[in-house]
C-alpha cells in the first residue's frame, strides 16, 4: 500500500441495481486511486448509493448522514478531510433540496450520471458541492471501466450484470420511472463481452439484472430488438463456461414466447422466477396501474409450471394501496394460496411524494396496514417453511459462495435461490457441488456434501435426484 492511496467506503442501499451500480462505481473509483474499505472509519470518501422506494428507506439515509455528519467534523478538526457523496434514487428524486437539507453532503449524483464521478469528485474537492442528476445523454454503460479480474473474484462466484434500466409502466405507487427515467436496453453484444470477463475470472452464476428486465429489447447481432429470451439462448451459447443464468426483475405484462422458450431449453436457466404480482384483486391491480388481471397472472404461473415443472415463483406484495377494502385484500390472501410462493417480499403501501397514489384521498390507516401484512406474512413465511421443508432428503446442486466467518461452514446457493449451509472445505469455494440436503427453515437449508461429489460442471446439473 502506497501513501498516495486513498479509501473509500460504499454504503448500498435498496434494490440489486443498486448493488451492480455500487460495483460498477468502486471500479471507477480504482481509476481514481481509491480501493474500497468495509471500515467507514477509514474512509477518505464515503459514497451513500441510496434507494426511494419506502419512506423509511429514505429517512434512514438522512440519519445516516447525520450521523456521518458528526465524523466529518472530527476527521476536519484533526486535518484529515473526509468527503461524503450521495449517489442513487433519493439524489435522483431530491437533488439540490438535498443538499440545503444536509450540509455535510459534498456532492450528489444521479443513476445515470456514475461516469461521471471522476470530474464530480476534482470539483467536490475545490468546495463546489456539484449536484449531477440530469439525465445524461451519454451512454453510461460504455463510459464506465470494467472490472478487473482482481475485482471480479474478490466479488465472488455469482455476479450481477445489468441488461436493462428504467421503468416505462408507471405504476400507480411507484418512484421508479421517476428515479431511473425511461427504459432503455443495453445491446447483445456489450453484454456477452462483459458476461465473458466475469466468466474469465472465475465467475459461474450471472443474474441479469433490470427495473423491468423482460421488458429488454436491446440490439441483438443484426441490429433488430432481441427480447430477453433470445438474449438467454446467445448467453448459453456464447458463454458456456457460466453453469448458471438468473433474471429479475420481471413483469408480469412482458412475458414473452421466448422466454417460456428460454426456461424450457436452457438447463442453464435456474428453475426460480421472481414475478411480482402486487395484488390478488383485480379492483385494486386496476388501482395501481399493472395493466394484467389476477387471472392473466395466474395463467402465466400455470404456462411456466407446464415448460418448467420444477420451478419456484416469488413474489412482492403490496398491502394498503389506497382504496384496499377487506375484501380485496382476502384476494391477495387467495391468491397466495393458489400460487403457493417459495418466497415472497411483502410491504405495507408507503405514499411517495408525486406518484398518482399518493394523492388519493382513501388512504388506509397505519393499524390496518400493519394488521394485514401481519396476516399476510403469517401465510407468506407458512409456504416458505413448507417449501424448503420438502427440499430435506434431496440433493441439490449448490453454488459455494462464502465462509461464514464465525462457524467456518461454507455458505452457497440452491436453483432456488435459497441459502444453504454446508459443511466442506475452504478449496470449494466457487464450485458447484452436489449437497444432501438434510435441515430445512424458512428461508435457509443446511446440508452435506454428496458422496462422490465434488464439482458438477454439467449444466444440465438441476436434476434433482432423491
Ligand atoms: N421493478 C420491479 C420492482 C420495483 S421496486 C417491479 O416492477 O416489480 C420493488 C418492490 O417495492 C415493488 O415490487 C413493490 O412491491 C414495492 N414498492 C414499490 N413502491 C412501493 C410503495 N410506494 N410502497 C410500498 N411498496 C412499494
Ligand atoms: Fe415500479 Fe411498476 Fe415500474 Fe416495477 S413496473 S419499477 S413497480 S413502476
Ligand atoms: Fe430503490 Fe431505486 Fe432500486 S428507489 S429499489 S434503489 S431503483
Amino acid at each position: 500500500m502506497t501513501d498516495t492511496l486513498r479509501k473509500v467506503f460504499i454504503k448500498t442501499y435498496g434494490c440489486q441495481m443498486n448493488a451492480y451500480d455500487s460495483a460498477r462505481m468502486a471500479d471507477t473509483l480504482a481509476g481514481e486511486g481509491f480501493e474500497t474499505t468495509e471500515n467507514a472509519d477509514l474512509a477518505d470518501l464515503i459514497l451513500l448509493n441510496t434507494c426511494h422506494i419506502r419512506e423509511k428507506a429514505a429517512d434512514k439515509v438522512y440519519s445516516d448522514i447525520g450521523r456521518l455528519r458528526r465524523l466529518k467534523n472530527e476527521r476536519a478538526s484533526v486535518g484529515n478531510p473526509l468527503l461524503i457523496g450521495v449517489a442513487g434514487c433519493v439524489a435522483q428524486a431530491e437533488g439540490t433540496e438535498m443538499m440545503r437539507r444536509a450540509p455535510a453532503i459534498d456532492f450528489l449524483v444521479g443513476p445515470q450520471n456514475y461516469h461521471h464521478l471522476p470530474q464530480l469528485l476534482a470539483q467536490a474537492k475545490a468546495g463546489k458541492r456539484p449536484v449531477d442528476v440530469d439525465f445524461a445523454v451519454d451512454d453510461k454503460f460504455s463510459a464506465l471501466p470494467s472490472p478487473s479480474p482482481k475485482a471480479i473474484a474478490a466479488r465472488g462466484p455469482a455476479a450481477f450484470l445489468t441488461v436493462q434500466e428504467g421503468c416505462d409502466k408507471f405504476c400507480s405507487f411507484c418512484v421508479v420511472p421517476y428515479t431511473r427515467g425511461a427504459e432503455m436496453s443495453r445491446p447483445v453484444s456489450r453484454i456477452i463481452a462483459e458476461a465473458q470477463r466475469l466468466a474469465s475470472a472465475g465467475v459461474r452464476e450471472i443474474t441479469l439484472l433490470g427495473q423491468n428486465v423482460n421488458a429488454y429489447h436491446g440490439a441483438g447481432a443484426d441490429g433488430r430488438p432481441a427480447s430477453l429470451g433470445r438474449l438467454l439462448f446467445a448467453l448459453a451459447r456464447q458463454v458456456p463456461q457460466i453453469a448458471r443464468l438468473r433474471y429479475t426483475t420481471s413483469h408480469p405484462r412482458d412475458m414473452h414466447d421466448e422466454l417460456y422458450e428460454a426456461h424450457r431449453d436452457l438447463p442453464q436457466l435456474m428453475p426460480y422466477l421472481h414475478l411480482p404480482v402486487q395484488s390478488g384483486s383485480d379492483r385494486m391491480l386496476h388501482a395501481m396501474n399493472r395493466g394484467h388481471t389476477r387471472g392473466d397472472y395466474l395463467r402465466l404461473i400455470e404456462r411456466m409450471r407446464q415448460v418448467r415443472p420444477d420451478i419456484a415463483f416469488s413474489s412482492d406484495i403490496i398491502v394498503g394501496h389506497p382504496g384496499e377494502s377487506e375484501a380485496d385484500f382476502d384476494d391477495t390472501l387467495s391468491l397466495v394460496e393458489e400460487v403457493g410462493y417459495a418466497a415472497c417480499y411483502s410491504f405495507k403501501y408507503s405514499e411517495r411524494p408525486g406518484t398518482p397514489a399518493a394523492a388519493h384521498d382513501d388512504q388506509i390507516t397505519e393499524a390496518i396496514k400493519s394488521e394485514r401484512l401481519a396476516r399476510l406474512q403469517e401465510r407468506l413465511d407458512a409456504h416458505a417453511s413448507a417449501f424448503t421443508a420438502s427440499l430435506v432428503g434431496m440433493i441439490l446442486p449448490v453454488l459455494l459462495e462464502r465462509q461464514d466467518q464465525r462457524t467456518n461452514r461454507l455458505i452457497g446457493r440452491s436453483p432456488f435461490l435459497i441459502p444453504v449451509n454446508v459443511d466442506a472445505p475452504a478449496d470449494l469455494l466457487g464450485h458447484i457441488v452436489a449437497v444432501h440436503i438434510r435441515k430445512a427453515a424458512p428461508y435457509h437449508l443446511s446440508g452435506d456434501v454428496a458422496a462422490n461429489a465434488t464439482d458438477i460442471l454439467s449444466p444440465a446439473s438441476h436434476a434433482m435426484a432423491q
